[in-house]
């Protein structure tokens, strides 16, 4: 039976119930956990990365951050080992129909060691990650050779340019890739004590949640324009908008972390039922159609006049457009539209802050095509 979800998405063979996938992280640190992100509804889920070692992990090494829904972490890879993944975690992930992908890192020599085993325990995907862009081409390499299961690249905002190897992958045989990792090394401070927030040696971590999205969804576009292999858009989606965004940019499926995190798993059907209504109030049938619109638009910087059109039913007199208006130009209030037009220079924050839209800019719709 077929559990292709609603907003329809099914990628590099699986059988998906749902667009997300949970990216590798701590929720899914066992079979158990990855059993239950399933029954959650997660689409696809990526075991903690598998190494030779099981990690030992600092203290503290995780924390929750500002901005809202985003954090900082110092987590290494799995602490538990790698043959317990592969005789025990991942086939019982398996037999509960979890569309597993096993996480391997960091090295050509693990993942020769770590693919053929993890495939015949179950996982219907292998994705590599690594810390250091010269070992991705070596690894896929050996991945590719060593199983018939589709091999996806987690490409790294750490690494000096991270789609400089995207062609290589595709010759050697990648199937698809993940986009992005972490983002570090990063710091916070503790103002109480001058410490850092990260147990870690250097007190520095990494940083995922809501504060990643616009720099993972550059990555999505920009490879989305050079490849037509799948994209699964990890970084930053913490809520149904921000899925559809991912799409817009390029991602064929939607991964998510540090929302579930902080949300719980639940929060996996509160996204999905999201998605599905979101795309129906925009017109949209399926993820799949509005895979890559933005590359599909021609978007060219608008060089006419732009005109502000104002709903005075709509426009609660919060005074936030007044406030944000670095030129004093922004007099709006709910009586009347109110605009210097010689003072504005026609930036936009006054619009981007309204809440409830009573104030546009008409050079968007011009620019549509
Ligand atoms: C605590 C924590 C641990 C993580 N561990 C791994 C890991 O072992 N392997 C990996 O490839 N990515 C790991 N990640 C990165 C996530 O898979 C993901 O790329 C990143 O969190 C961005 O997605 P998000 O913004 O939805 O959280 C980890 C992220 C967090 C927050
Ligand atoms: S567009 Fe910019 S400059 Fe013009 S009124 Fe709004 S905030 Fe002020
Ligand atoms: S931000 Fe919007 S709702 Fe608030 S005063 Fe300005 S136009 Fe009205």
């Amino acid at each position: 039976m077929s559990r292709k979800n609603k907003a329809g998405v099914s990628i590099l063979g699986m059988e998906m119930q749902s667009p997300f996938i949970v990216g590798s992280g701590p929720l899914s640190h066992s079979g158990a956990s990855m059993i239950e992100l399933h029954r959650n509804g997660a689409g696809a889920v990526v075991t903690k990365t598998i190494r030779n070692e099981p990690a030992d992990n600092p203290f503290p090494h995780i924390a929750s951050i500002a901005p809202a829904g985003s954090m900082i972490n110092a987590e290494l890879w799995s602490d538990i080992p790698g043959e317990q993944w592969v005789e025990e975690e991942i086939p019982a992930a398996a037999r509960e129909e979890v569309a597993v992908v096993a996480s391997i890192g960091h090295t050509e020599e693990e993942a020769a060691k770590w693919v053929p085993p993890a495939d015949r325990a179950g996982a219907q995907a292998i994705e590599l990650v690594s810390y250091d862009q010269r070992t991705m081409g070596a690894m896929v390499r050996a991945a590719v050779s060593a199983t018939k299961k589709p091999v996806i690249a987690k490409l790294s905002p750490n690494w000096k340019d991270p789609l400089s190897g995207v062609k290589e992958m595709e010759e050697l045989g990648v199937s698809g890739f993940t986009v992005m990792d972490s983002l570090g090394p990063v710091l916070r401070i503790d103002i109480k004590t001058g410490l850092p927030l990260m147990g870690s040696e250097d007190g520095r971590g990494w940083l995922t949640g809501a504060a990643l999205k616009p720099l993972t969804l550059h990555y999505i576009a920009l490879l989305h324009a050079h490849t037509t292999l799948p994209i699964i858009g990890l970084g930053g989606c913490v809520s149904s908008e921000d899925a559809v965004e991912m799409a817009m940019a390029g991602a064929a499926a939607v991964g998510v972390c540090s929302v579930l995190m902080i949300r719980g798993p639940a929060y996996l059907k509160t996204l999905t039922a999201g998605t599905e209504a979101l795309l129906a109030k925009l017109g949209y049938a399926s993820l799949g159609e509005i895979r890559g619109l933005f590359n599909r638009k021609k978007h060219t910087p608008f060089t006419g006049a732009p005109e502000f059109r104002f709903s005075p039913g709509v426009c609660t007199d919060c005074g936030r457009c007044r406030t944000v208006c670095s030129y004093a130009a922004q007099r709006t209030t709910s009586q009347a539209l109110d605009v210097d037009y010689v003072a504005c220079r026609y930036c936009g924050l006054c619009v981007s802050v309204c809440p409830t839209g009573a104030i546009e800019l008409q050079w968007k719709e011009d620019s549509q095509i």
